[in-house]
C-alpha cells in the first residue's frame, strides 16, 4: 500500500496517451493507463513499453458505473487510494457529422460531463492527502458560457452554485435539445461546448468543497485546456501534438508538494484564465 499512484481516464491514444507518456518519465510511482477497450488499452501500453517506459493498466469505462466501481475498489486495495487523478476521457461529435443536435447532445453530456461526474463520485473520496486532480476541459467551455443568456452565465459564474444545480442545469440543456428549444432556454447550439463548461464549473465546485470538507490535505483541483492537439478528435491541422497538448494537464498533475495553488481554476498554457 505504500506506493503512490496516478490514474488516467481515457488514456488509449491522444492526449491521455501523452499524459501517461509524461507521467511514467516524471512521476514518483506507479501509472495506470486505463481504456474502456482492454484490447486498445493493452496495445497502448506495448507502445510505450516498446518507448521503454512501464505504465501499468486498468480497465476503465466512463460510461459504466460498475466499472467505475470495480476500477475504485481496485486502487482503494491495492494502493489506499489515488495520489493524481487526471480525467482525460472525452467525445466529440465533429462538424459536418449529420447526427441530430438532440442524440449530439444526449451522448456528448453523457461522457464529459454525466460520466466525468461519476467519476469523481467514487474516486474522489479516495484521493489522498497532496492528491492532484485534473481535469481535461476546454476552451470551447469558456466560449459556450459567454455566448449562453445573461441568467446562465450568472449562475455558472457564481460562487454559490452546487454541484445539483450545475447537474440539473446540464440535464435542462439536454431536455431542452431534444425539443429544439434549447436556443430559447438560453444555451449555444453546441453540446461540447455546453458539456466542458459543466465540467469546469464542477471542478470549480470540487475544488471549493475539499477546501472546507478536507482544509488539511492539500488537495488541488483544477481543469484545463489542453489546446489545438492533432488527435482522432481533431485534425492534422491543429497547432500541438499530442505531447504539447499533455504539458499542462501534467503541470497541473504534478504541482509540487505542499503548493497553494492554482486551485479550482481552469488554466490554459499553464496560465489561469477567467471564468
Ligand atoms: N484535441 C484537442 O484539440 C482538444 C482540445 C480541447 C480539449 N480536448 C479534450 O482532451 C481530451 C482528450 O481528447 P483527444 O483529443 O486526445 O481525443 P481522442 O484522441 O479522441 O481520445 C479520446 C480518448 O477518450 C476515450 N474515451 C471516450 N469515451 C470513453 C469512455 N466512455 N470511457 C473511457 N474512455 C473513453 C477514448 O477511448 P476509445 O479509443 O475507446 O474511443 C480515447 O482514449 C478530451 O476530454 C477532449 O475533449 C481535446
Ligand atoms: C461502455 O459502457 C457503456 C455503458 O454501459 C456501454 O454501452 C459501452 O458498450 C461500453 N463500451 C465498451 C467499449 O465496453
Ligand atoms: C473534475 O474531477 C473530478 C475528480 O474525479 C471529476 O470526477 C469531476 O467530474 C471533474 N469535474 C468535472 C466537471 O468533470
Amino acid at each position: 500500500m505504500s506506493s503512490r499512484v496516478a490514474v488516467v481516464t481515457g488514456s488509449n491514444k491522444g492526449i491521455g496517451l501523452a499524459i501517461v507518456r509524461a507521467l511514467c518519465k516524471q512521476f514518483q510511482g506507479d501509472v495506470y493507463l486505463t481504456a474502456r477497450d482492454v484490447g486498445r488499452g493493452q496495445a497502448a501500453v506495448e507502445s510505450l513499453a516498446s518507448e521503454g517506459l512501464k505504465p501499468l493498466f486498468h480497465q476503465l469505462n466512463v460510461s459504466d458505473v460498475n466499472s467505475i466501481t470495480t476500477a475504485a475498489a481496485f486502487f482503494k486495495d491495492k494502493y489506499g487510494g489515488v495520489d493524481i487523478l487526471v480525467n482525460n476521457a472525452g467525445i466529440l461529435f465533429k462538424t459536418g457529422d449529420t447526427t441530430p443536435f438532440a442524440i449530439q447532445a444526449e451522448e456528448t453530456l453523457k461522457v464529459n460531463f454525466f460520466a466525468a461526474r461519476d467519476v469523481l463520485t467514487h474516486f474522489l473520496p479516495l484521493i489522498k492527502a497532496g492528491g492532484r486532480v485534473v481535469n481535461v476541459s476546454s476552451m470551447i467551455g469558456s466560449q459556450a458560457l459567454s455566448q449562453s443568456s445573461p441568467a446562465l452565465q450568472q449562475r455558472f459564474r457564481s460562487q454559490d452554485i452546487t454541484e445539483d444545480e450545475v447537474v440539473g442545469l446540464m440535464q435542462r440543456f439536454v431536455n431542452e435539445a431534444k425539443k429544439d428549444e434549447h436556443k430559447q432556454g438560453g444555451w449555444p447550439t453546441t453540446a461540447y461546448g455546453v458539456s466542458k463548461m459543466g465540467l469546469t464549473t464542477l471542478s470549480m465546485i470540487l475544488a471549493r468543497r475539499l477546501s472546507i470538507e478536507r482544509p488539511n490535505d492539500g488537495i488541488l483541483v483544477n481543469a484545463c485546456c489542453p489546446g489545438w492537439v492533432r488527435t482522432d478528435m481533431t485534425s492534422q491541422d491543429a497547432h500541438k501534438s499530442p505531447d504539447e497538448g499533455a504539458i499542462t494537464p501534467v503541470y497541473l498533475a504534478l504541482l509540487p508538494p505542499g503548493a497553494t495553488e492554482p486551485q479550482g481554476k481552469f488554466l490554459s498554457d499553464k496560465e489561469v484564465q477567467p471564468w
